[in-house]
């Protein structure tokens, strides 16, 4: 039933979104040009295919995370994560520390949870939809410990669980010490905190 209720939530979006952006996501301007407006363009357009294949296969976070706030103001490529866009949501509990982005912090609560889209422009100038990411703040005294007690993880555009290293994502992350492990946005796009 849920899922329903989401799935008609997505198709209102479809329509107003196809309306207003070319059909098929493209666009002939160099990725490394495009402006602010063109990419939140490219964004708007393939926004509900994006958000409807993460949560295709019934997860319940990768439905949920889209009516989080989002802690950046356009989707931003930053040149990590294989140069995508990438447009960062925080859960209700992480939210108000999150967008701080202080680089002096300590743990960020326990519960929050941070998801990031991500999307790409092929050299054709096409928009290629690429994964969903999580960071989970577990409590100490579990597997976490080891990866700052965070727990990663990561959908497909299919919505499928990729099989991921929780070494692999941590052992990039883990240069942002200072930062409990997060790399935040670029700064430009920063949602502001207060
Ligand atoms: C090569 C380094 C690198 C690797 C590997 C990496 N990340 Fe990131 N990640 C970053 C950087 C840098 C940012 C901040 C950039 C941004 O969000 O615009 C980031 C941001 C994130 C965020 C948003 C929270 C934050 O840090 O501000 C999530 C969630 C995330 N990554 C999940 C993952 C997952 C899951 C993996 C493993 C599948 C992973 N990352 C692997 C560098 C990396």
């Amino acid at each position: 039933m849920k899922k329903l209720i989401a799935a008609g939530a997505l198709l209102t979006g479809l329509s107003v979104s196809s309306a207003a952006f070319a059909a098929d996501c493209s666009t002939d301007v160099k990725k490394d040009d495009l402006s602010d407006e063109q990419v939140q363009s490219l964004y708007d357009c393939i926004k509900t295919e994006l958000r409807e294949g993460y949560a295709s296969k019934g997860g319940e976070l990768t439905a949920e995370y889209s009516s989080w706030k989002a802690a950046s103001t356009l989707p931003a490529a930053p040149g990590v994560h294989s140069k995508r866009f990438l447009f960062t949501f925080v859960n209700d509990i992480g939210f108000d520390e999150y967008v701080k982005y202080s680089d002096e912090r300590g743990p960020m609560p326990v519960g929050s949870i941070i998801a990031k889209e991500s999307f790409n422009v092929s050299k054709k100038g096409k928009v290629k939809k690429g994964p969903l990411f999580f960071m989970t703040k577990a409590a100490a005294g579990g597997e976490a410990d080891k990866y700052g007690n965070w727990v990663y993880a990561a959908f497909s555009t299919k919505g499928k669980v990729m099989k991921i290293k929780q070494s692999f994502c941590h052992d990039c992350h883990k240069a942002f010490e200072d930062q409990d492990a997060l790399g935040y946005p670029v700064e430009d796009y920063r949602v502001s905190g207060n």
